[in-house]
């Protein structure tokens, strides 16, 4: 028989199932309780009607909601863009040719290194309240590149994408059309077995409209399931490409029309935005209150890679997006928690009910709102992973 742990004294609990706090979409439980057994949330409710249990923790009237559901990053990395960002910020534009930096480090790394380098930052995002996480190949861009960085994600993580449509590798760079067929072909073969997902960076200077949906629809042919990188670095086809292919999301949309908003909005693509992207590249903010109130469904995460977004602070995005995207603190909570598991087609995370894996953060504050109230300051007081105290 598992134990059981009831954390007690909670001040705000966050579930985001309605019908089981205030009927607000964050569901809300003041002086509330979370019974823990095993591996999954087996009663939530006030405090005053906890069953009880083995073990007994007292969150001393601070608040809890659900580990962070990061549903976009770039781990598989080597190096990093020092230089590259401190000349942005003297004024040079961001552009997606630096990648290639970075796939030069990670193509001369040992996989014990790549490997070293994707737990250093797991357990960094770990450490301010990040439960789940998916993370992308794409800065190996060779069949045996992209294949062991992918085997390398999966031994952390269920949720890995292949990316080797991330630019067209350096040596193919006259011939796009024949990296397109390595990605679609023999590289597409050797990650499938790997992954869950596939995505493209849809944008000038990486894959059009047409090369996009030819790759992901091979993905998808191999059953991958597509997400997207679209309209990050200006307007373009991949948030209605999303929509048509049923894409589980669309990453950026930082620069949208009306009827790409209400192609979001129609659909069940879930619009993830990455403000850590547009702070360090010093980019427009994506409109996250356009958005909602259109009716979409808005995911929001860290994006973290070494060149447009070096965080893997989902707090810092919390507090981003709302002083410069329209988010209300209820919303960006939300979005981080119960978005990111839309984005991932996931039920089982996100969200603080009976059945759901026990993934849980506690604030070292009475709120949840205090995440963008007191930017910066690192208040995650202890994070249980899989029913496990982490932190
Ligand atoms: O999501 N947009 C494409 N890929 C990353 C940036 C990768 C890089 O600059 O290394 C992103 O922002
Ligand atoms: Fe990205």
């Amino acid at each position: 028989m598992s134990s059981s742990t009831v954390i007690t004294n909670i001040a705000a609990l966050v579930t985001n199932a309605p019908s089981l706090g205030d009927h607000s979409p964050l569901g809300l439980v003041r002086d509330a309780a979370v019974v823990i057994e095993g591996d999954r949330v087996a009663w939530t409710g006030e405090s005053s009607k906890a069953p009880a249990t083995d073990n007994r923790v007292d969150a001393e009237g601070r608040a809890v909601l659900p580990g962070f559901v990061d549903s976009h990053s770039h781990l598989l990395f080597a190096g990093d863009r020092t230089e590259e960002f401190n000349a942005r910020m003297s004024g040079r534009p961001y552009s997606a040719g630096g990648i290639r930096t970075t796939v030069a480090a990670t193509r001369a790394a040992s996989d014990a290194e790549l490997e070293a380098s994707l737990t250093r930052y797991l357990a960094e995002a770990l450490r301010q309240g990040t439960t789940t996480f998916e993370t992308k190949s794409g800065y190996g861009l060779t069949t045996a590149d992209e294949s062991r960085a992918l085997r390398v994600a999966a031994r952390h993580t269920d949720e890995v994408t292949f990316l080797g449509a991330h630019i067209v590798a350096p040596e193919l760079a006259d011939d796009p059309a024949a990296y397109v067929d390595l990605v679609t072909g023999e590289m597409l073969d050797a990650c499938a077995p790997h992954a869950r997902w596939i995505d493209v960076f849809c944008e000038k200077g990486a894959f059009d409209g047409d090369q996009a949906r030819a790759i992901l629809t091979a993905g998808r042919a191999k059953g991958l399931h597509p997400r997207i990188h679209a309209n990050q670095l200006s307007y373009g086809p991949g948030v209605q490409l999303a929509v048509e292919l049923d894409a589980a999301s669309a990453d950026h949309c930082t620069h949208l029309t009306d009827a790409d908003v209400d192609a979001l909005a129609g659909s069940r693509t879930v619009a993830t935005l990455l403000p850590g992207a547009e702070f360090s590249t010093r980019a427009r903010w994506p409109d996250a209150r356009r958005l909602i109130d259109a009716g979409a469904t808005v995911a929001l995460s860290t994006d973290c890679n070494p060149g447009s977004s070096f965080t893997s602070s989902v707090p810092f995005c919390i507090a981003l997006a709302v002083r410069d995207m329209g988010m209300t603190p209820d919303e960006a909570v939300w979005s981080a928690t119960a978005g990111g598991a839309a984005a991932l087609r996931r039920e089982d995370v996100g969200r603080l009910v009976p059945g759901a894996y026990a993934d849980l953060t506690l604030l070292d504050a009475p709120s949840h709102v205090h995440l963008a109230y007191r930017p910066g300051v690192p208040l995650v007081a202890g994070v249980w992973r899989r029913g496990v105290r982490k932190v």
